[in-house]
């Protein structure tokens, strides 16, 4: 018996990356998956690349008519909509000093309202549907501790925070659960984009002593969208090795 049998999920900023190793890990835990990325061409491949059932499309997360269109595909193909990961996202890190009004706004966009438009329509379609639902917002260590350089991304992640918490308490009741994830330093192509001054100084701060792997992640994210976590609820998971725990 898998973990998603039956079940269907959705994941922004599923072409790459964190998104990418969340949606292999539902497909192979038996969930049909569409997969919503900016990159509507890369999401369609990612989804052809999966051992199983999954779709991709374009979807700007900050676009409220493209989010509904991409939660409509999940329930229209494969008739609901029991797990929304909210993980698309961007970095423009740079210091206060030079970071401009549209830097900070665009990143804030992306992170946090986009999770929330995933969440509230989501859950309205979770609430309503027979066994409820689960989302999870892909936050960071970033929103806990606040990263130099990443004013606007780490207000964003720590606001995903809240935005969690607080939606968790409004939908509890019809059996939507909302949690977050906090991943650290994760080897993708958002940090291998990092100046190695920077990567070394945070691996040097990891007890672990080493980054995390997409995988890492998506194996706590599948905790908290299956029925394991069936009484969890508001809650952030960190998923750092250690770092800043
Ligand atoms: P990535 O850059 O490899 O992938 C992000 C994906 O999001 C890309 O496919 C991109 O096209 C998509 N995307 C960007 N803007 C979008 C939009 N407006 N609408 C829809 N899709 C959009 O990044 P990575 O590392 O996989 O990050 C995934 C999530 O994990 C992000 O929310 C990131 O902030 C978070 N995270 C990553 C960490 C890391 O160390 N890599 C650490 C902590 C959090």
């Amino acid at each position: 018996m898998t973990l998603l049998e039956g079940r269907t999920a959705v994941v922004t900023g599923g072409a790459r990356g964190i998104g990418y190793a969340i949606a292999r890990r539902f497909v192979e835990e038996g969930a049909a998956v569409v997969l919503g990325d900016l990159d509507g061409a890369a999401a369609v491949e990612a989804a052809k690349s999966l051992p199983g059932t999954a779709m991709g499309m374009r979807c700007d997360v900050t676009d409220e008519a493209e989010m509904v269109a991409l939660l409509a595909r999940c329930t229209t193909e494969f008739g609901q909509l029991d797990v929304l990961v909210n993980n698309a996202g961007i970095t423009k890190d740079k210091t206060m000093r030079k970071m401009s009004s549209d830097d900070f706004r665009s990143v804030v966009d992306v992170h946090l309202y986009g999770a929330w438009l995933g969440t509230k329509h989501a859950s309205a379609v979770m609430r309503e549907q027979a066994g409820g639902g689960a989302i999870v917002n892909i936050s960071s260590i970033s929103g806990k501790v606040g990263n130099p350089g990443q004013t606007n991304y780490s207000a964003a992640k720590a606001g995903m925070v809240g935005l969690t918490k607080a939606a968790a308490k409004e939908v509890g009741f019809a059996g939507v659960r909302v949690n977050a994830v906090m991943p650290g330093l994760i080897r993708t192509a958002m940090t291998e984009k990092m100046p190695q001054q920077a990567w070394d100084d945070k691996l040097a701060d990891i007890p672990m002593g080493r980054a995390g792997e997409p995988e890492e992640v998506a194996a706590v994210v599948l905790f908290l969208a299956s029925d394991l976590a069936s009484y969890v609820t508001g809650t952030v998971v960190e998923v750092g090795g250690g770092r800043n725990v």
